[in-house]
């Protein structure tokens, strides 16, 4: 991953400007970077701040053999985001789907967006790293951080970049010839939310959230909840997950 790379100094969304990349017939591992983005998005139809300039907002093309399922790619592009970052913050814990926390706030998120070609998926693998910002705006103050805030020395974005690249392949590869459960391994023992109490809302943002507790992750990656009154364990296929 990293060539073709494409830099801009400001952009709408990386994942745009790759998304139009791909159909115009760019290759596998290009990647686009931007130092802002002026409408950054997150999952969930949420905003992603992108203003600072001194962190990384980066999209890479991704185009998996015809027939692979792609369902829980988002899953192993955490585990290869946090083995990147691992290097400067081994204790960085991946919230299900596939958020970054560090010290209990969120580091990174990833939004991938597919497209189908006939039976070949062509996916938009964006990741937003907070590395040089010190300062969060507004409700983000308390719930964000950054490799600045969190280390004495941190790194710059192109070291940064320069590590998450090849651990993002190597997780990617070893996903698409194993599927999830060939980095299940990788993902469990840095799981935020396993034996935690949980909100769950089941419905994508518009249903009611449900209190369980995490048990971990199935091997499609699915999460594993137990109901509140016990019983087998639910599935948890999308939406979003809070600790309680
Ligand atoms: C999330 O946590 O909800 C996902 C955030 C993803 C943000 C990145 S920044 C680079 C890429 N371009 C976008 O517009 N979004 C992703």
């Amino acid at each position: 991953l990293g060539r073709p790379r494409e830099h801009w100094a400001e952009l709408g969304s990386t994942n745009d400007r790759a998304m139009a990349w791909a159909r115009a017939g760019a290759p596998h591992g290009a990647i686009v970077t931007a130092d802002a983005q002026t409408a950054g998005r997150g999952r969930l139809g949420r905003a992603w701040a992108s203003e600072s300039g001194e962190d990384l907002y980066v999209s890479a093309i991704v185009r998996p053999d015809a027939g692979k399922p792609i369902g829980a790619l988002g899953l192993a592009v955490g585990v290869g985001l946090r083995e990147g970052l691992a290097a400067w913050l081994p204790a960085t814990q991946l919230k299900w789907p596939n958020d970054l926390l560090a010290g209990g706030r969120k580091l990174a998120g990833i939004l991938c967006e597919a497209r189908w070609v006939g039976s070949s998926p062509e996916v938009v693998v964006g990741f937003g790293v907070n590395v040089g910002r010190a300062l969060f705006p507004g409700p983000l103050a308390d719930t964000a951080t950054s490799l600045r805030r969190e280390l004495a020395a941190p790194p710059d974005r192109g070291e940064v970049l320069a590590r998450v690249l090849p651990a993002l392949e190597a997780a990617l590869a070893a996903f698409f010839a194993g599927g999830f459960a060939a980095i299940r391994a990788r993902y469990e023992p840095h799981c935020a939310l396993r034996g935690q109490a949980v909100f769950v809302d089941m419905s994508n943002g518009a249903g009611p959230k449900e209190q369980a507790r995490a048990l971990g992750l199935a091997d499609d990656g699915a999460l594993l909840v137990e109901p509140p009154g016990g019983g087998p364990p639910r599935r948890v296929e999308s939406g979003d997950v809070w600790l309680a």
